[in-house]
């Protein structure tokens, strides 16, 4: 039987700093500073509808920051040995995923904004939407 090593998965929490002050809060987030890539490319998620889960695909080449600048969602890692659950509730909390992590985003609040920033433009052809697939490449080290 082919017993795989056990991987940590490649992702972090991080915590931006807060400029608040009377008037409110403000968060910043610059490349190369407290984001750890090159800035490509900027999405988000919002009016997601009810029990639905998004995601569910890693990217070859992406490496991302996701942050719940509204509401809140949980996300599902998983490196093809072990998953992690993680809880993005306030928006100075952001995830940092490394390329090849196969995620799911869930748990969606009304009111999320999930915003995602990539070190990547968008590109289908570096997607994998197959967890079987993903699981095999994991198997065979292709990853
Ligand atoms: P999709 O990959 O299905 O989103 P998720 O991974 O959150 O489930 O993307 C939805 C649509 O948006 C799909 O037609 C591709 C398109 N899209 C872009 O054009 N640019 C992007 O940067 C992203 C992330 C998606």
């Amino acid at each position: 039987m082919l017993v795989l090593e056990k991987r940590k998965i490649d992702a972090q929490i991080l915590e931006f700093n807060v400029m608040g002050d009377e008037r409110g809060q403000l968060i910043a987030l610059e490349e190369d500073m407290n984001i750890p890539f090159e800035l490509k490319r900027v999405f988000y998620i919002y009016n997601t509808v009810g029990a639905i889960r998004r995601g569910n695909h890693a990217n070859r080449y992406s490496r991302q920051i996701l942050v719940s600048t509204s509401g809140s969602c949980k996300i599902h890692l998983d490196n093809g040995v072990e998953t992690m659950e993680v809880e993005l509730d306030k928006p100075n909390k952001g995830l940092f995923i490394a390329n090849n992590v196969w995620r799911e985003m869930y748990d969606f609040s009304d009111d999320c904004v999930l915003m995602v920033l990539s070190n990547k433009l968008y590109d289908p052809d570096e997607y994998i939407r197959d967890h079987d697939v993903f699981l095999e490449m994991v198997k065979n080290n292709l990853l």
